[in-house]
């Protein structure tokens, strides 16, 4: 397994180019399941999630040409198997995304349950509970879930929980099902309107994406469509934390700012330099005073569960007491205890971690346990005085294109140890 090695205590500076957005590329490609005709995704992530999916749609019988790294032309027009593997779903959770599409054009999907990961349990009835109302018969036969119907018919469904890639699923679903679906408590990110955007290019009737209610009207059939997938706000909030931890200022290309207004306005809070140009670049600047302020995840337009590691990680060297809530995940604290072990000063209490800062950090030995929290350790080191290790960092190679080289690129002392 590969290790990162860290040199930390570097100052960074320079400039950064942020990737596509690895969760609105799972739904776009998924969603070329629901016509016979080409769809081009552009500025489509590097990165490993993107990769299985692609071998999701392959072995479902689609073929996908990359003409060059970011770009990807699927066309879905021979698939003869409506089966996502266990061997796949265990290694991406994301692989659900094709039940809808294959049970609205297909009438049939098996999809194995993809079971819980590091940071939940993550369960997908809701998805199931949507799809039953449309008309759809689930079974659950030895951890696969059975879904078939002859045709899909639109309905009024409120989700109890907001849910990203639930809300994706039924979306797909409803755009080839008969009549009008109506969702309630629909999740609201940025992701769900791009492939609200990508639908619409391809045919289909939707309305109201970005907001908690949204409307699709069925069609009988899907052209095929161009598409460039949205910056990654994710990647931009993480590069954002880098510049601040170590200090820095830095410049951030191919952003768009306006999908990470929460996580800008806490960091400005604590006292980090933000400025945009309005051309999609961010300059950050951390090497103000840092202040010690809370924050709880939520749902979008709030600050985002997956931006809640790396934040933590920067509350350690801010100046004074923070209280991080995670409200969106019931076990998202597993960098806690390994920032502990670079000096982090972290009481936990329920979903709540409890800094004292700042804490002067010592490299030492890490060990990754999911994406965000491997970027947390990341970012962690590059404070830490010292040399930090870190080991399974296969984690954050399922979300970032090649992190330690964009942060090389700025002056980290980072690099890949082969495993
Ligand atoms: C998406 O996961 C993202 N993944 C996650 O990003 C992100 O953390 C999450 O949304 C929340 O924003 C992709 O988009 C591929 P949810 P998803 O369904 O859709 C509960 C990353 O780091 N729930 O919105 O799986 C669930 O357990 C990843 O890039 C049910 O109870 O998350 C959770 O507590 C990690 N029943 C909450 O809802 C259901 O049927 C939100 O989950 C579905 C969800």
């Amino acid at each position: 397994m590969d290790k990162f090695r860290i040199n930390g205590g570097k100052r960074l500076s320079g400039r950064v180019a942020i990737s596509g957005a690895k969760n609105s590329a799972l739904p776009c490609l998924a969603a070329a399941l629901l016509t016979p005709k080409n769809v081009t995704l552009r500025n489509v992530p590097y990165v490993r999630d993107l990769i299985t999916m692609r071998r999701l749609l392959e072995d479902l019988g689609c073929t996908v040409l990359v003409p060059e790294l970011r770009t990807h032309e699927i066309n879905a027009g021979t698939v003869e198997n409506f089966e996502a593997p266990y061997d796949l779903v265990k290694t991406m959770r994301a692989s659900v995304l094709a039940l809808g599409p294959l049970v609205t054009r297909f009438g049939e999907a098996h999809v194995s349950l993809p079971g819980g990961c590091a940071i939940g349990q993550r369960p997908i009835e809701l998805h199931l509970m949507a799809l039953e109302k449309m008309g759809a018969k689930i079974e659950l036969q030895n951890g696969i879930v059975k879904a078939n119907a002859s045709r899909l018919r639109g309905a009024d469904i409120e989700f109890e929980t907001v849910t990203v890639t639930g809300t994706e699923n039924l979306m797909m679903a409803a755009v080839l099902a008969q009549g009008t679906t109506r969702i309630y408590n629909a999740a609201c990110e940025p992701e769900i309107v791009d492939l609200a955007n990508l639908l619409t290019k391809m045919g289909a009737r939707i309305e109201g994406t970005g907001t908690p209610t949204v409307t699709i009207t069925g069609v009988d059939a899907l052209d095929g469509a161009d598409h460039r997938i949205i910056p990654d706000r994710i990647e931009t909030g993480t590069f954002l934390i880098a510049a601040a931890i170590t200090r820095s200022g830095i410049e951030l290309n191919n952003c768009e700012p306006g999908h990470l207004l929460a996580v800008i306005e806490k960091l400005q809070k604590v006292g980090v330099k933000i400025e945009q140009t309005g051309d999609g670049t961010l300059f950050v600047s951390g090497d103000g005073k840092l202040r010690g302020v809370d924050v709880a995840t939520a749902v979008y337009p709030g600050f985002p569960t997956d931006m809640q590691a790396q934040y933590l990680a920067l509350m350690t060297q801010a100046e004074g007491d923070s209280v991080v809530t995670e409200s969106i995940f019931e076990n998202r604290f597993l960098h806690a205890s390994e920032l502990q072990r670079l000096g982090a000063r972290i009481r936990m209490s329920g979903h709540s971690a409890h800094i004292h800062g700042p804490a002067p950090l010592a490299g030492a030995q890490l060990i990754a346990s999911d994406l965000r929290a491997s970027a947390s350790l990341v970012l962690a080191g590059l404070a830490a005085e010292g040399e930090t290790w870190i080991d399974r960092v296969y984690h954050i190679d399922r979300g970032y294109e090649r992190i330690e080289e964009k942060l090389r690129g700025v002056g980290a002392e980072i690099e890949r140890v082969k495993g």
